[in-house]
Formats: structure tokens, C-alpha cells, sequence
């Protein structure tokens, strides 16, 4: 069974259609790639299938169920599903230390404190944060902290699908890189379906099986990762192929 399974899906807003007659199979335990530029409509699909954006036409299904109506449904889906954003640092709440972040997690699943924070220091460990970044506030972390800080929280939730909105943007090269492996290392060990977003085909090629390649609201191309950026069909792919250097995985 597929992990996401989404369907002629349609979302406009105004004159501008976002996601235009979208259908793919995401199967579940893979690493897939969602690329193309900046407003093709990559972020508006991610947030249908967290259940954020209602769709006009079509059905998004996790792991064969539809979603359901109001704020259980909601809660349901985020036990399934977790959201890495692209601005880590501005979907944390800015008068609150990270441990009130936690601990809104611990709330939602019914677990006691001490079961969370021990979950937690497994985690954060994992992510090569030590315990005592609980304790910050989020203006008090770099960029790549608060970054570790919103996969932490997403983990901390047990989902069984990962999504990541362009989760190199704004770090340093160097971190990146270690982004990357870390992601592609708690897909295997957890046994997530993890899904990168990204205007960069280099970055889902390297961590991706497979992708799809979006250009305004459609999808323009889908196969392997590796042959989609090897040996791209569609011109545009080609072009997102053209404007990045080459690397090697
Ligand atoms: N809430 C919104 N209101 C109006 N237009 C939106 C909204 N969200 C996205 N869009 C438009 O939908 C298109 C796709 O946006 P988005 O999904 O954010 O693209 P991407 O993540 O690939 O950059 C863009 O033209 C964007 O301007
Ligand atoms: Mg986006």
C-alpha cells in the first residue's frame, strides 16, 4: 500500500491554479522527491496532504485512508504525518523555551513527562543536540539547531511519514550535507517514508529514490531520482538540471 496516494488533486487560488490534476504514489518506507522552481506549487502540496489545504477536486489517501472531517481528523493526521517547514525557526513560538514545544507533544500522545523527555534525549542525541537545548529559547539557537529542533519535535510525534519543506534552505554548506545523511539515516533506523521538497534536483537526486518534478501546479516529469537528473525528458527538467553544478553521490 502506498504510504500518501494522491488523486487528480486541484487547489486554485484567484486566477492562479497551485496544483493542477496531481496524481502520485508515494510507497511507503522510500525516500521520495517533490522538485521545481519557486511557486510550482510544491509547498501547497505538502500542506493537502498534512490536511492544511483543502483541496478544489481529487483525494489525497494516507496509507489508504481519507481524511476526515474537523479537528480529531486533523489530530489523526498529524499522528501519521509530520511537517518539517521551511522556516524552522519561525514556526517556533518565540516566548517559549523549546521544552514547552516538547512538551505540547507529550500532551498530544497521552504519555507522562518523564516517558517524553526520555524519548527525547534519544532524539536529540541522534541529532547531535545535546538535552540541554530544551532549556533555550528559539532566538538563543543558529539556524541548523532550530532546524534539528523541528525534526526532533516531528520525531518525538512517532509518525510514519516524514515531509520536509526545502530542509537545506538558509545552512551553511557544510550542514547541509550532514542534514541530509542525518535524514536519510533516521528514514532507514525509524522506518519513516520521508518526503524532501526542493527547488534543488542535485539535493533530491541525492537523497531521493524517486521524484516528481513540478512546474505550475503540474507534474512535468516522474521516475527514478537518479534518472531524472541523469537523463531528464521534459526541457524544463532539463533546466532545473542546468542550473546546478553537478554532484557526485
Ligand atoms: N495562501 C495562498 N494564497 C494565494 N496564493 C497562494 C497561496 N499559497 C500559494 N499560493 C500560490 O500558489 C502557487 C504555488 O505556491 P507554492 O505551493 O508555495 O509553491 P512552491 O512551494 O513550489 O514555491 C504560487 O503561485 C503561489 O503564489
Ligand atoms: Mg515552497
Amino acid at each position: 500500500m502506498s504510504a500518501i496516494s494522491v488523486r487528480d488533486a486541484e487547489v486554485h487560488f484567484g486566477e492562479t491554479a497551485a496544483l493542477r490534476r496531481v496524481s502520485v504514489e508515494i510507497p511507503s518506507g522510500t525516500c521520495f522527491g517533490i522538485v521545481g522552481e519557486s511557486g510550482s506549487g510544491k509547498t501547497t502540496l505538502m500542506r493537502a496532504i498534512l490536511g492544511l489545504q483543502r483541496l478544489d477536486a481529487g483525494e489525497i489517501r494516507i496509507r489508504g485512508e481519507r481524511l476526515g472531517a474537523g479537528r480529531a481528523a486533523l489530530k489523526a493526521r498529524a499522528r501519521l504525518v509530520q511537517p518539517i517547514f521551511q522556516d524552522p525557526a519561525a514556526s517556533l513560538s518565540p516566548r517559549s523555551r523549546i521544552r514547552t514545544l516538547m512538551n505540547e507533544v507529550g500532551a498530544v500522545l497521552g504519555e507522562r513527562r518523564e516517558a517524553t523527555y526520555e524519548r527525547l534525549r534519544t532524539i536529540l542525541g541522534r541529532l547531535g543536540l545535546s538535552f540541554g537545548v530544551i532549556d533555550k529559547y528559539p532566538h538563543e539557537i543558529s539556524g541548523g539547531q532550530a532546524r534539528r529542533v523541528a525534526i526532533a519535535r516531528a520525531l518525538l510525534m512517532q509518525p510514519s511519514i516524514l515531509m520536509a519543506d526545502e530542509p537545506t534552505a538558509g545552512l551553511d554548506v557544510s550542514v547541509q550535507g550532514e542534514l541530509l545523511n542525518l535524514l536519510q539515516d533516521l528514514r532507514r533506523t525509524e522506518e519513516i517514508t520521508l518526503v524532501v521538497i526542493s527547488h534543488n534536483l542535485a539535493i533530491v537526486r541525492l537523497i531521493a529514490e524517486n521524484a516528481i518534478v513540478m512546474r505550475q501546479g503540474e507534474i512535468v516529469e516522474q521516475g527514478e531520482a537518479g534518472a531524472l537528473f541523469d537523463d531528464p525528458q521534459a526541457d524544463y527538467t532539463r533546466t532545473l538540471v542546468g542550473s546546478w553544478p553537478r554532484v557526485k553521490a
